[in-house]
């Protein structure tokens, strides 16, 4: 067996049901999102956490029995337009092969792809003769038409619930797009959306969430969360043992071929993320192909690489001493502001130190204690 072959199993792809037996934990936030899927009658529902973390995941795993569920991607990036075009759009799409969808679902695909071929054609038409204002009268120009849009998505969506009952709809990658777009979006369309037996789980970045903990459910003066979510589900770091598991359960066919250890660095340099986890055994195996086995050494000088090679985080003489004192430290923050304190540092110095290093996600929040993230555990910044 050669180290090289670990590469195929350490692919960093969304877990879908097929590949059951590699997910770990979510076991509860599966239920939550199950029991919402069966019993919430109507509503916009959120999955937020930060990326790698597994929203896709777990949305492929929302799957309430008999109950009519589709899933869709939001990938376009311009404008709030184009994302409730390409949402309409791609519903559409999901639905044509459906009895007694189809022609409803064709026909609001041929209207989007015509608006968008005008819209599109006379903006290029335009750039082409140049001048804008000097030539055309502003109200002239094809804009795309928001209002009939939504309205076609209304229509489609309560189509599919009249021939098929309640209705799950599951947006992802809208947590790729632009917070204040993804938020806009939604609120634009959320009183056209809001059906008896129609349910929406969206998932979200994790800059929303922050917000919806923290800021009192505010977004900003037109719009609030708690008025366009009924809930949303957050996403948590996995454990650490979690996390170790999950390699265990990808790697199970050549677990003799690393060594105890290099799971367990690698765990802590998750910081509970599973992508993170993934990246950077891949990493590690990618960089020593010609070993015989994974060993300590070899991850180290992998992380040590990655350190180096990324020096994104300029760092303050004192905030590097900081790093080094706080090396295995796990606790509340006067712990960390006392480690400070006892070598020499004044109080609040200590207290701005603490905070900036926070701020640059060097040390991080796991369950209401404070650590020096993975990342830098074992590497010197
Ligand atoms: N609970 C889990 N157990 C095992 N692997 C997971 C789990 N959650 C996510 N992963 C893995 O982590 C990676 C990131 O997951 P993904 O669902 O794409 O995250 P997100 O959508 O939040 O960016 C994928 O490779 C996926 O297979
Ligand atoms: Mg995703």
């Amino acid at each position: 067996m050669a180290l090289d072959e670990l590469i195929n199993y350490l692919a960093d792809r969304p877990l879908d049901i097929d590949d059951r037996r590699y997910l770990v934990n979510r076991q509860s936030d599966l239920e939550s999102l199950n029991k919402i899927a069966k019993y919430q009658p109507y509503g916009i529902f959120g999955i937020a956490g930060e990326t790698g973390i597994g929203k896709t995941t777990v949305l492929n795993f929302i799957s309430p029995q008999d109950i009519f569920i589709r899933k869709i991607n939001i990938t376009l990036r311009d404008s709030v337009d184009s994302i409730l075009y390409e949402l309409t759009y791609n519903l559409a799409r999901s639905l044509e092969g459906e009895k007694k969808l189809e022609k409803d679902a064709q026909s609001v695909k041929e209207w989007i792809t015509n608006e968008v071929s005008t819209v599109r054609g006379f903006s290029l038409g335009l750039s082409m003769i140049g001048s804008v204002g000097t030539n055309f009268q502003t109200s002239n120009i094809p804009k795309f038409n928001f209002f009939a849009a939504r309205e076609k998505l209304a229509d489609l969506i309560s189509r599919t619930v009249q021939v098929k009952g309640k209705f799950i709809l599951l947006i992802d990658e809208l947590d790729k797009e632009k917070k204040d777009d993804v938020l806009r979006t939604i609120d634009a369309i959320k009183s056209q959306i809001l059906f008896d037996n129609f349910i929406v789980f969206i998932s979200l970045p994790y800059s929303i969430y922050r917000e919806y903990a923290a800021d009192r459910m505010r977004w900003n003066e037109s719009g609030n969360l708690e008025n366009i979510f009924k809930d949303i589900v957050f996403l948590e770091p996995l454990s650490k043992s979690d996390i170790k598991e999950l390699l265990i359960r990808r790697l199970s066919k050549y677990i003799g071929l690393i060594s105890e250890e290099v799971l367990e660095i690698a765990s802590d340099f998750a910081d509970g993320n599973p992508r993170d986890a993934l990246w950077i055994m891949y990493k590690t195996v990618f960089d020593n192909t010609d070993a015989s086995r994974l060993e300590r050494e070899h991850i180290l000088k992998t992380i040590r690489g990655i350190v180096t090679e990324y020096k994104s985080i300029p760092l303050t003489e004192n905030q590097r001493r900081a790093v080094d004192l706080f090396r295995g430290l796990a606790g509340t923050r006067d712990k960390f502001i006392e480690q400070l304190q006892k070598s020499g540092i004044k109080r609040t110095t200590a207290y701005s130190l603490f905070n900036q290093l926070i701020e640059k996600k060097i040390l991080i929040q796991r369950n209401e204690t404070y650590q020096l993230s993975g990342k830098y555990k074992y590497a010197s910044i």
